[in-house]
């Protein structure tokens, strides 16, 4: 069974969001979604309760990051409707090729629109959010006009489809009311040309996530998110979530008959795993060492940190959110021949 099997089987199981590779889940790209979470601040600071219409959901990952918003920004006072036919199956056959056996038929048969649900569900998110199924074309004529705060554009990527949302989208937005979306990118001239003809401008645009505020008279743009507001840290910071993501690591360790650990990351996460979550009683192997490029950070609860990566280990694990992706190649790089564990993903890497 592959890796990504096991960690999707796992996730679905024990109820967890899943955000792995099967069926595209991994939102992508997923430093656009930080601005996202920031219009939901702003917002907050003006409405006591927040209309959001998200056209084109998929597994789910930016409805969380809308709704785990309000919930820390609005008290929870808002709805999301999300709408999307959840009929297309492009990465179905690709992923159940690369990750699954050809005679998983009850995975391989697992759909996006299960993902969703399943994802909203696993990260508590579902009070918030309504889903209709259908397409923007016909769902968005029935909709009331003026009515929402927000309105996250992600569905129909060709040029006429995107075009459609975006005018059927202007009356049903409030004055105020920030209109937005993904992918304005070079690899979808569609979207590209779609919001030129529309706003008759170019427009603020973030990474790829591009925005635009209704006032009376034209759009406004919005030049001054920084970015900041990390949703993967909202999503997956909680307590919970770490001790279980301690417990599985532990598994792996024993399954493996792993001892020696190098901890890579000397920030507050891994301050955190001593002082919060009694990292060494909990696991049943020994931090041999703690590891960070950064020269500057000496120790962490005590314990020296290391600058030089030739500690010997029988495995690597990654401490840091936001920056696991980038620290799990790094070490990859540098270290060649040790497996490599990040622990917010919960991905092993072993080849
Ligand atoms: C890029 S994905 C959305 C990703 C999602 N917003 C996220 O970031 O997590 C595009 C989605 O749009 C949906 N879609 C395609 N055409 C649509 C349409 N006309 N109306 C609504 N959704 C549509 C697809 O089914 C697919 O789930």
């Amino acid at each position: 069974m592959s890796k990504e099997k096991k960690h999707f089987i796992e996730h679905i199981e024990n109820y967890k969001p899943y955000w792995g590779r099967f069926l595209m889940a991994a939102p992508s790209p997923a430093e656009r979604f930080p601005f996202l979470a920031e219009l939901i601040k702003l917002l907050s600071e003006k409405n006591k309760f927040l209309r959001i219409l998200e056209i084109g959901s998929y597994a789910g990952a930016s409805a969380v990051t809308i709704a785990s918003s309000i919930k820390k920004y609005n008290n929870g006072n808002g709805k999301i409707i999300c709408i999307d036919p959840w009929c297309f199956s492009p990465a179905v056959n690709l992923q159940k090729n690369t990750f699954f056996d050809t005679n998983d038929i009850d995975i391989a048969s697992y759909t996006y629109e299960d993902m969703f649900h399943h994802n909203i569900k696993a990260s508590k998110c579902d009070d918030l959010i309504q889903p209709i199924k259908g397409f923007s074309g016909d769902i968005l004529p029935i909709l009331k006009e003026n009515y929402f705060d927000l309105i996250y554009i992600d569905g129909d990527h060709s040029y006429d489809g995107f075009l459609n949302d975006l005018k059927l989208s202007h009356s049903l937005l409030k004055e105020g009311g920030f209109i937005c979306g993904d992918d304005l990118d070079i690899a979808f001239p569609g979207i590209l040309q779609a919001i030129f003809k529309f706003f008759d401008k170019n427009v603020s645009d973030y990474l790829g996530f591009w925005c635009q505020k209704k006032s009376a008279t034209n759009w406004l743009d919005i030049n001054n998110l920084s970015g900041q507001e990390n949703w993967i840290l909202d999503l997956i910071n909680k307590d919970s979530y770490i001790e279980s993501a301690i417990r599985d690591f532990n598994k792996i360790l024993e399954t493996n008959q792993w001892t020696k650990i190098i901890i890579y990351g000397g920030g507050k996460h891994t301050k955190r795993l001593f002082t919060q979550f009694d990292l060494n009683n909990v696991i049943n192997a020994d931090v041999v060492g703690i590891i960070d490029d950064n020269q500057s950070i000496t120790e962490v609860a005590g314990i020296p940190v290391e600058h030089s990566f030739d500690i010997d280990a029988d495995v690597v694990l990654i401490s840091s959110d936001n920056y696991e992706e980038k620290l799990i190649k790094l070490m990859l790089n540098k270290k060649k021949n040790i497996p490599v564990y990040g622990l917010y993903s919960q991905i092993l890497i072993n080849e």
